[in-house]
């Protein structure tokens, strides 16, 4: 659906070149975007991610924080401002470039009929089973995958064994390692996951973190503690930057969010 309402086709523009040799540094310069002209939806946006620093958006329920990573990929262009990926504007670069430097992590991850090892190994059919296998080790799925029936042969999919959502996000991760895209994109879909997956995945994004540029969207704040620097966004701008105990210490939404967490989190429950 997202194809179809796609408001018009982006191309290549003239004159596109390659991007080559992605070290993975981001920046927002200025960046505006709406969907439809009278609702805004990103509003002066500007923010700098060095190669293999770790910047995580947070902010309620449809503030653009998924629009604000679907631009970095250019399925969307800003309406005012620059994205710049090693200080080239994206605007001029190739799409085919441009999208290979860039790895998704999404929790409805595609899963098509084969074993998981051609499921982790689908953007690079080249990899040998030992690089399967350190890039799942990173992700930390190897020891689920071990337990299925069949190792790296069992089927997954439709016609096989059904993978939970953490683990399908941590598939997702382990296709990101094996690809080597330096700059990794993790869109937590749901708050429901619970504490046990939710670790699993802190510790896949351990696995790469240092590595890859890695932008995370969280409604987890324990997921994205660690991050270089968190970005609040709350209608469509951001309110508050700096790492979590600057935040913290900052007595702002972030810290009334996390306040809120930690004690849903000290009582059992599940935010
Ligand atoms: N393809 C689209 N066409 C028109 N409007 C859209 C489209 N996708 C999202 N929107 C709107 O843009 C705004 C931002 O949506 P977005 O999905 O980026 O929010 P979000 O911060 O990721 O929310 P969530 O935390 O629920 O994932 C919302 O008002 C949403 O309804
Ligand atoms: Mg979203």
């Amino acid at each position: 659906m997202a194809i179809l309402d796609a408001p018009q086709e982006i191309t290549d523009k003239l004159g596109a070149v390659d991007l080559k040799d992605v070290q993975g540094d981001l920046v927002f310069d200025h960046v505006s975007f709406s969907y439809d002209e009278d609702v805004p939806v990103l509003e002066d946006v500007s923010f700098h991610c060095e190669p293999g620093k770790m910047l995580a958006l947070v902010g309620p329920t449809g503030v653009g924080k998924t629009t604000l990573t679907q631009l970095i990929s250019r399925f969307y262009e800003p309406d005012a401002g620059h994205i710049l990926i090693d200080g080239k504007d994206i605007d001029g670069v190739t799409l085919e470039s441009l999208r290979r430097n860039i790895a998704p992590v999404l929790q409805d991850t595609f899963l098509f009929n084969g074993s998981i090892a051609e499921n982790i190994a689908y953007d690079r059919p080249d990899a040998t089973p030992e690089e399967i296998r350190e890039a799942s080790r990173a992700a930390n799925i190897d020891a689920d995958i071990m337990q299925m029936p069949d190792g790296y042969d069992t089927q997954v999919g439709e016609r096989g064994v059904r993978l939970s959502g953490g683990q399908k996000q941590r598939v997702a991760i382990a296709r990101a390692i094996l690809r080597s895209a330096p700059i990794i994109i993790l869109d937590e879909a749901t708050a429901s996951v619970d504490v046990e997956t939710e670790q699993q995945i802190q510790r896949a994004i351990a696995g790469i973190a240092g590595k890859r540029t890695i932008i995370a969207i969280a409604h987890r704040l324990s997921t994205i503690r660690n991050a270089d620097r968190i970005l609040v966004i709350e209608n469509g701008r951001i309110t508050e930057s700096g790492t979590h105990s600057e935040l913290v210490a900052l007595g702002g939404s972030y810290a009334r969010m996390n306040e809120i967490q930690t004690a849903a989190a000290k009582s059992g429950g599940i935010v």
